[in-house]
């Protein structure tokens, strides 16, 4: 099995991205070969800023090191180390149909946020199709917002099969089902465009002041609470194990808990997670070398696989 996944270096990681994306991808490079990538092609649709581009890459390159990938398993590179995916990009273009493109969710609510449309915004899935299809993955790990671009690139794929013969690899998506939507501090999905996120490597004590914010029902200390629909539990489960849960799910059912104390146990169990990530990272971030050397690696090994593929794709439309 053929894994691979990709993230945008657009802003610092938070635990919705974590939960939602890092950790289910992570855990997959153990059944699989992976490929995880830094996707700051795709970045360039929302980071005009050249240096805030290059710290955002390194710093995704930092954190995902640090919360466990394994270079020795994962190829781990950046998009742009592999510009091959552009070539591929144009082959699929055209096959794929603008109305695909015009439906995504995404390009919808960035039309519908005021974003003057160009190009890139709306060819975003199909760089993304690329990526996929270029090292021929079988499985794609992503959170639910992504699912319909891996269904685009699925399509994609069929069409391009279809036309010139089998040539992709049909992809499927990877959803952490028990995980789907991490909630922010507000209830609304957690996302970094909300405000509302509680940053994986932020100030510790910056962490532990946004999760005492957590907005919770007006309900007293004395009286039983709801654990299923309260945001303080929901992000607790995430890290909990499920005696945890049930345990701290109880108290809130008896009453006489209030929620002061369940974002308290919240923030220990944060701290207690990622403390030692965050021990790692530092480690990693004075030894600039070593991680230059991974992603170089990490191209190269995909580049086996991309040279492959863009040569049957070249040769299955006529250019050789
Ligand atoms: P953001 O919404 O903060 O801009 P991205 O869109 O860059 O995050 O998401 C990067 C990855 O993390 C994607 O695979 C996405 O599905 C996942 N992800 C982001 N936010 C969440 C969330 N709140 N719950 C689950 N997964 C998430
Ligand atoms: N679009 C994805 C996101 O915003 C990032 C991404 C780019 C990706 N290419 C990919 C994810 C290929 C999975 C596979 O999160």
């Amino acid at each position: 099995m053929r894994i691979l996944s990709g993230i945008q270096p657009s802003g610092k990681l938070h635990i919705g991205n974590y939960f939602g994306m890092m950790r289910p991808a992570l855990r997959l490079q153990e059944q699989g070969e992976a490929y995880l990538f830094i996707a700051n092609y795709h970045a360039l649709t929302s980071v005009a800023d050249a240096e805030a581009m290059r710290q955002g890459t390194w710093d995704v390159a930092l954190d995902f090191l640090a919360c466990g990938l394994d270079p020795e398993r994962t190829a781990f590179y950046r998009q742009s180390d592999l510009p091959e995916v552009h070539e591929l990009t144009w082959l699929l273009s055209n096959v794929t149909p603008l109305g695909l493109l015009e439906r995504c969710h995404s390009y919808k609510d960035k039309l519908a946020k005021g974003i003057a449309p160009n190009h890139g915004l709306l060819a975003y899935p199909v760089l993304m199709a690329a990526d996929i299809l270029i090292v021929q993955a079988n499985v794609v790990p992503v959170g639910k917002d992504q699912k319909q671009h891996v269904e685009v690139t699925r399509d994609v794929a069929n069409k391009f099969n279809h036309a010139y013969g089998e040539t992709f690899t049909v992809p499927e998506p990877s959803i952490a089902e028990d995980v789907a939507v991490v909630p922010g501090l507000d209830g609304q999905k957690m996302s970094k465009s909300y405000g509302n996120t509680i940053e994986i490597f932020g100030d510790p004590k910056q962490a532990r002041k946004r999760i005492m914010s957590i907005v919770t029902d007006s309900r007293t200390l004395e009286e039983p609470k709801d654990p299923e629909t309260c945001n303080i539990f929901k992000l607790y489960k995430l890290f909990a194990t499920p005696d945890q849960q049930a345990e701290l799910a109880g108290r809130y059912r008896t009453g006489g808990m209030g929620y002061g104390t369940a974002k308290k146990e919240l923030a220990e169990m944060f701290e207690a997670h990622f403390a030692p990530m965050r021990a790692t990272r530092a480690d990693l971030a004075a030894n600039p070398d070593y991680v230059e050397e991974v992603l170089q690696a990490g191209a190269a090994k995909a580049r086996i696989l991309a040279d492959e593929t863009v040569q049957k794709a070249r040769r299955a439309v006529g250019l050789e």
